[in-house]
């Protein structure tokens, strides 16, 4: 099996990035991180990814004049990457429709709660542990799905359950949840690299 070749979408810190850099170094993922794309110039995931000699890509739509131009500079840059297969790793931008349609069945997220609870615009990082908290929920989760046109909305690859505890606070949970999101993210991608992931009647299963 070939390596996946990946370009790794992040707009902050880059645990998870991070995360797939350790496997595909453990050899538990089969795959290259041919870039990373970020929103947002601060990003952390952007100096994991220029330490370690990963072509690092700041594309962000306030730069651009035009919608067009700023659809058109992602595409061009992930056409010159080469890769062919997105991750998004902690990216709090909606994916254009036009770069979706270039990778179909080929993006994937990683949510950090049990979808479709707690999904969609405006749940993202630690709106969705506090909201998970204040709904008084005993478990929370890990979801990694396909990317469609809508937020947080497409087939479900894989899910993980996170117990919520007493006390938890939005960072507590958040912290557990990541640890969760660590190991199942390479996992899924192994999957795909492997080619054991197939898609009936638009759900998902990896074999
Ligand atoms: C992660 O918990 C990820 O699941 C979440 O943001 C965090 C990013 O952390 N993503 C979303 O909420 C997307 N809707 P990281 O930058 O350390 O990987």
């Amino acid at each position: 099996m070939k390596p996946l070749r990946l370009g790794v979408f992040a707009s902050g810190r880059g645990s998870n990035f991070a995360a797939i850099l350790a496997a595909i170094d453990g050899r538990r993922l089969n795959a290259s991180v041919d870039v990373l794309i970020s929103n947002d110039p601060a990003a952390g995931a952007l100096e994991t990814a220029r330490a370690r000699g990963v072509r690092a890509e700041t594309v962000s739509s306030a730069g651009f004049d035009s919608r067009d131009a700023f659809v058109s500079r992602l595409t061009e840059v992930l056409r010159e990457s080469g890769a062919g297969f997105i991750a998004l790793a902690g990216y709090m931008k909606r994916v254009p429709p036009e770069v979706v349609a270039l990778y179909p069945g080929r993006i994937v997220n990683i949510h950090p709660a049990l979808l479709p609870a707690f999904g969609g615009k405006g749940m993202y990082g630690r709106h969705v542990h506090e909201a998970v908290i204040r709904q008084g929920c005993k478990v929370t989760g890990v979801t990694v799905h396909l990317v469609d046109e809508q937020y947080d909305r497409g087939p479900i690859l894989a899910q993980r359950c996170v117990p919520v505890l007493p006390g938890d606070t939005a960072e507590t949970l958040a912290g557990r949840v990541l640890e969760t999101e660590h190991s199942l993210y390479p996992e899924v991608l192994q999957a795909f690299a492997e080619g054991r992931v197939r898609i009936r009647g638009g759900i998902a299963f990896i074999e």
